[in-house]
C-alpha cells in the first residue's frame, strides 16, 4: 500500500470507531483501581482482568503476574523474528479520589462535558494507555503487516509504589527484552502542542511520626513544661528548607547534575511566561530557589514538598489540647544522579539531630524511590516519533522535561534499553491527582492517531 492510501486507511478507521473507542475508555474508567486503598484491591485485579481480556481478544498472548500488591500485565503479539520489538508501558492504578466532596461528578461515573471526559484516571493513565492499546489493534488487524513485534508491560502500583515492580523488571530482563520503549504518562507542552518528554524528576517518599507524651494533656496544666509533639513538628519540617529555597538536609546536593548550558538555553527557548504559569493556578507569584527559572525549578533541580499534615484537634471551634502525637507525610523530587537511599540516610541523621528533647520520631520511607533521568534524544526512535506526532497533532513535538516521576523508567533504562519515547497526550491542566480529573477526547483520538502512525515509523526505522 502507498504511504498516502495507509494514512487514508488510518483516518478512515479513526472516523469509523471513534464512538467505540470512547466507549471503551468509558468502560475502562469504570473500574475503582485505586492502588494506595486496600478496599479496592479487587478493584485493581478486575482492571487487570479486563486488560488481559482485551488482549486476548487482540489476538496477544498474555500473562497476568501476581505482585507484592497488585497484578501486572504482560501481553505480546505473534511473534516475528527478525523484526525489532516495541514494549508498551501504563499504569491502570490510580490516585485516590480525596477531597471526594470538591467533585462535580462521580468520579467512577465517567461523564463528557465540552468535550471532555470527567474520571479519576482520564488523564492518568487509562486514556493515553488506550490509546497506544487501540493503535496497536489497528495494525492486528490490517492486511498490512508491519515488521515490528509488540509487548505490554503494565503495572498497578505506579501511584503508591510498593508492588515490587522494580525488581520485577530487574530479574525478567529476557521476557521484556526489547529496542524501544512507548509511554504516554507526562503531559503536552501546552494544549494542542506535543512533546516528547527526555527528562523526568525522581523521587522519594516519607513519613514522619513524632510522639511526647503518654497521652493528650491540657494544654494549661502542661504547656510550657511538656514537649507538644505538633510544635516540634513544624520546628523541624522548617529546619529542611531555607529562605532560599535550598535544602539543608547536608549532603542533599552532593550528586546532583548541574544545568548544563546547553539544557539551560533549550529551555529559555520553549515558550514559557512564568506570571501566566502563575495565574494557571490562581496564585500571583511563587517559591523555590533563588537563582534558577521556573522550568528549571521544576523539571532540573530538586525540591521538597510537605504533602499532609497531622496532629491534635482537626474539630469544630477550640480545644485546648497538648497533643501526644503529630505526623507528616513529605517528599523529594531528585534529579539525577542523587541516590534516593543516600538521601535517606542524611536526611535521618539530619532529622535525628534536630529532633528536639522529649519527642521521639520515627521516619519511614515509602518504596525504594527513584532517581531522576534525561533520555538522549539523538537516537533514531525520536524522529520516528517526532513524525508520529505531526502526523497526530498537525505539529512538531517540543522536547522537554518533566518534574513528575515514574519509579519504573529508570529501571527500564538501566535494564532493557536506553531508546524509551515518552509521548505526552495529556494536559497539565487536567487535574491529574486532584478532584475533576479529565481528558480531552480530541487528545484522546489525536493520541491514538499518533501512535497508529508511530508503529508504521518504528517499524520502517529497521
Ligand atoms: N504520570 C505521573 C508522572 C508524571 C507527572 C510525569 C507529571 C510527568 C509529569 C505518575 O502517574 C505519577 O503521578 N507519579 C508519581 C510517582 C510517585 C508516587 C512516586 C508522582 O510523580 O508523584
Ligand atoms: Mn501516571
Ligand atoms: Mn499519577
Amino acid at each position: 500500500m502507498s504511504e498516502k492510501k495507509q494514512e487514508f486507511s488510518i483516518q478512515d478507521y479513526l472516523n469509523k470507531n471513534k464512538e467505540y473507542f470512547e466507549h471503551l475508555l468509558f468502560e475502562l474508567l469504570r473500574f475503582p483501581s485505586v492502588s494506595a486503598v486496600p478496599e479496592h484491591h479487587q478493584d485493581c485485579c478486575r482492571t487487570a482482568e479486563w486488560l488481559e481480556r482485551y488482549f486476548q481478544k487482540m489476538g496477544l498472548s498474555t500473562k497476568l503476574i501476581e505482585t507484592d500488591a497488585h497484578p501486572l500485565i504482560y501481553a505480546e503479539t505473534p511473534v516475528l523474528e527478525g523484526a525489532p520489538t516495541v514494549m508498551i508501558y501504563g499504569h491502570y492504578d490510580v490516585q485516590p479520589t480525596d477531597p471526594i466532596s470538591e467533585w462535580e461528578t462521580e468520579p467512577f461515573l465517567p461523564t463528557v462535558r465540552d468535550g471532555y471526559v470527567y474520571a479519576r484516571g482520564a488523564s492518568d493513565d487509562k486514556g493515553p494507555l488506550l490509546s497506544h492499546i487501540l493503535a496497536v489493534e489497528y495494525w492486528m488487524k490490517s492486511s498490512q503487516k508491519l515488521n515490528l513485534n509488540w509487548k505490554f508491560f503494565i503495572e498497578g502500583d505506579e501511584e503508591c509504589g510498593n508492588g515490587g515492580t522494580q525488581n520485577f523488571v530487574s530479574q525478567n530482563s529476557d521476557l521484556l527484552a526489547c529496542d524501544y520503549i512507548v509511554l504516554s504518562d507526562s503531559p503536552q507542552f501546552a494544549p494542542g502542542q506535543p512533546a516528547i518528554t527526555c527528562g523526568l524528576r525522581g523521587n522519594v517518599y516519607y513519613q514522619l511520626d513524632l510522639t511526647g507524651a503518654n497521652q493528650d494533656l491540657h494544654s494549661g496544666m502542661f504547656g510550657g513544661a511538656i514537649t507538644n509533639p505538633c510544635n516540634a513538628l513544624t520546628k523541624i519540617l522548617s529546619k529542611i528548607q531555607d529562605e532560599n529555597g535550598q535544602i539543608t538536609v547536608p549532603e542533599f546536593y552532593d550528586d546532583v547534575q548541574r544545568i548544563t548550558p546547553e539544557r539551560r538555553e533549550q529551555l529559555e527557548m520553549l515558550p514559557f511566561e512564568e506570571d501566566e504559569f502563575y495565574a494557571s493556578v490562581g496564585v500571583k507569584e511563587g517559591f523555590g530557589e533563588t537563582g534558577f527559572s521556573v522550568l528549571e525549578r521544576r523539571w532540573l533541580r530538586p525540591s521538597f514538598d510537605i504533602h499532609g499534615l497531622t496532629g491534635g484537634y482537626q474539630g469544630e471551634g477550640g480545644k485546648t489540647v497538648l497533643p501526644a502525637r503529630a505526623s507528616a507525610k513529605f517528599s523529594f523530587r531528585l534529579v539525577p544522579d542523587q541516590d534516593p537511599q543516600k538521601i535517606t540516610r542524611s536526611l535521618n541523621a539530619f532529622l535525628q539531630e534536630n529532633c528536639p528533647p522529649g519527642i521521639q520520631m520515627k521516619l519511614t520511607s515509602f518504596g525504594e524511590g527513584a532517581g531522576g533521568l534525561f533520555i538522549d534524544t539523538s537516537s533514531t526512535c525520536m524522529q520516528a516519533a517526532v513524525r508520529a506526532l505531526e502526523f497526530g497533532f498537525g505539529r512538531s513535538p517540543f522536547f522537554i522535561c518533566e518534574g513528575g516521576s515514574i519509579p519504573i523508567i529508570s529501571t527500564f533504562a538501566q535494564s532493557l534499553t536506553p531508546n524509551i519515547i515518552m509521548i505526552g497526550l495529556s494536559q497539565s491542566s487536567d487535574h491529574a491527582h486532584g478532584p475533576n480529573e479529565h481528558f480531552s477526547l480530541t487528545d484522546f483520538h489525536r493520541g491514538i492517531k499518533t501512535s497508529m502512525m508511530l508503529w508504521r515509523e518504528l517499524a520502517s526505522l529497521s
